[in-house]
């Protein structure tokens, strides 16, 4: 029997939403967050042996036959890992979509995803509704990225199963909210499952996310860094050394806020206090414009601090998973002290 949640308000209490269930088996609640010219089927495969759920965005695989041999290696690469280490050992997968109207590729790509079928699909840049159809067609479940209570509002309204909120401090495209309060902002109006990002780098950081009402991390800088990660060992080299005084956020690269490193932005002649105005925003996934930039110069989150090392993924969600451990026990031990300590209220709902 797993434990009634405690609404946080005005929305009833999801007391019979069993935490975690949908995308069971996990070792730990925690997505390695899809990442333009960074995630691919080596980091996507490396995540899902070590228990946590692989995601990538579509658009990294150009052109559109190399999306199918990805989902393929996929869908491959994750039967050998059920043979090898037992099937509920191994996470689940994830494509990434944009959903932004200026993406021509979309229909392509849902295509491959009725194909190959991952169990999570997350729509980003546009609202959830055309990948809706598709995804329950097979029986997976649609997460829509958001960064505002609107959007996230809208997303539940066209049918998301799940929301992934992303906050400030994230890394690439950023949400400008706090975690803490847009979790508890959206509990107000939503039971089912919640993803948050934004600087959360860290096992700590997991576990607070989990406390304050999300279901499940999303960690993309953490993942960067990664012996499995296609982004270039220069820039992987730069987050070991980077913290988080390193970054800006700025909408004029892409046309949308967005955290960069800064000693890649003065590699390539940018100067961090004087950043272009934001141009007009293109997410067609058959064209480079996009990719050219982001090749060059490279994006990471708060947490970039936690980045000490290039290590394989497995390694990383080990040392996740230890502070995770750390933190759950730090928790249960905290008391009031026995003056302090008095019987708590209870709370008409
Ligand atoms: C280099 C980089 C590329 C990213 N590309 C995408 C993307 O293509 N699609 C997407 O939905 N989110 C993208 N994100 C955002 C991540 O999925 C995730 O929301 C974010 O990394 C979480 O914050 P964190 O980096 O602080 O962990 C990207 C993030 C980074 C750092």
């Amino acid at each position: 029997m797993s434990e009634p949640v405690i609404s946080h308000g005005g929305a009833p209490a999801p007391a019979s939403r069993p935490l975690l269930a949908p995308l069971a088996p996990l070792r730990l609640p925690l997505f390695a967050a899809p990442m333009f010219l960074v995630s691919g089927p080596d980091l996507v495969v490396a995540a899902c042996r070590a228990g946590i759920v692989g995601a990538f965005p579509t658009p990294n695989a150009r052109p559109i036959e190399v999306l199918d041999d990805w989902m393929r290696r996929i869908t491959e690469g994750l039967a050998r890992a059920r043979d090898e280490q037992g099937a509920d050992t191994v996470g689940p997968w994830c494509a990434n979509l944009v959903t932004h109207r200026s993406n021509e590729r979309l229909p392509e790509d849902l295509q491959r995803v009725a194909k190959y079928q991952p169990p999570v699909v997350v729509t980003a840049l546009g609202g959830p509704r055309p990948a809706i159809d598709v995804v329950h067609g097979y029986g997976g479940q649609v997460f829509a990225d958001v960064i505002n209570l609107t959007l996230a509002k809208k997303a539940v309204e066209a049918g998301a199963d799940g929301l992934a909120c992303i906050c400030s401090g994230a890394g690439g495209h950023t949400g400008m909210l706090n975690p803490f309060a847009f979790v508890s902002a959206v509990r107000e109006f939503f039971s089912g499952p919640v993803v948050v990002g934004g600087g959360i780098s860290d096992g700590w950081g997991l576990a607070g996310a989990l406390a304050a009402g999300a279901d499940y991390v999303y960690m993309g800088t953490r993942f960067i860094a990664t012996t499995e990660s296609l982004a270039r060992p220069e820039y992987k080299q730069m987050l070991v050394d980077c913290t988080v005084d390193d970054l800006i956020v700025s909408a004029g690269l892409t046309g949308t806020p967005a955290s960069w490193l800064k000693p890649s932005l003065r590699a390539n002649g940018l100067d961090p206090d004087h950043l272009p105005a934001a141009p007009e925003r293109n997410y067609n996934s058959n064209t480079a414009i996009a990719a050219k930039k982001w090749m060059d110069v490279w994006a990471a989150g708060q947490g970039v601090g936690a980045v000490r090392a290039v290590w394989p993924v497995g390694r990383v969600v080990d040392e996740i998973e230890r502070e995770f451990r750390a933190a759950q026990a730090r928790f249960a031990a905290w008391r009031p002290s026995t003056a302090a300590a008095r019987p708590v209220p209870e709370v008409a709902t």
